[in-house]
């Protein structure tokens, strides 16, 4: 699709039918992902990926059962896959501490970092993936997991040292999507954005 096609239409879908994803179209919109801009090319961002039933182990841990007959989005728990976006801050204190950066001072530690790089590029590059998914013919929305993390770490195994940056629902859009929550708050102008020159 050409470029301002897909920003101008790219919408966060809610709602998937639960047709699989074959596993070659996600691998081939995280190689597009990969290429995302990273600080120091430390790119230290990874996916935990959920396919098919393994989708319940999310769930479970994020929203129970016995809150899911009054959840605003029941068409997204059909989403056949759910990819778990995490930043590794020691990818960057580590790669702030080689001989080309030491200087920075950013090979301290995570506190030294004034803007979470990781942060930074996880969310690039989770950007990169969702433009990707669209692309590739699929709808996705990216959210917050505002519950159970401590639960889903302890069941998918991620790392205390990793930061859950949120989650990406994937899959086919069953055309049945409400406008989400926020859609009908007024979209900013570009003279709201540019202060020209200064604040
Ligand atoms: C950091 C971030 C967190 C978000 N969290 C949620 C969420 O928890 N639930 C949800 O339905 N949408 C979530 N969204 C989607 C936004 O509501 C959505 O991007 C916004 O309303 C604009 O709509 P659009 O992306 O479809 O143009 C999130 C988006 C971002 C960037």
């Amino acid at each position: 699709m050409e470029f301002e096609t897909l920003v101008r239409s790219r919408r966060m879908r809610r709602s998937f039918n639960d047709v699989p994803v074959d596993r070659r179209v996600i691998e081939q919109c995280v190689d597009l992902a990969r290429l995302s801009p990273s600080a120091g090319k430390s790119q230290g961002w990874n996916l935990v990926v959920l396919e098919g039933s393994q989708t319940e182990k999310f769930w479970s841990c994020t929203l129970p059962v016995e809150r899911r007959s009054t959840f605003a989005w029941p068409g997204l728990l059909r989403a056949p896959v759910i990819a778990i976006a995490l930043a590794d801050p020691t990818a960057y204190v580590e790669r702030y501490s080689e001989a080309d950066k030491a200087h920075t001072g950013l090979g301290n530690g995570p506190d030294a970092w004034s803007v979470k790089y990781w942060t930074v590029d996880a969310s690039f590059a989770v950007m990169t993936l969702l433009y990707a998914l669209d692309d590739a013919g699929l709808g996705a929305l990216f959210f917050a997991i505002f519950n159970g993390e401590q639960q889903l770490r302890e069941s998918l195994g991620i790392p205390a040292h990793l930061e859950i940056i949120g989650a990406i629902a994937t899959g086919v859009p069953d055309g049945s999507d409400a406008p989400g929550r926020s859609a009908a708050r007024p979209s900013r102008v570009v003279s709201d954005f540019i202060h020209w020159g200064t604040w």
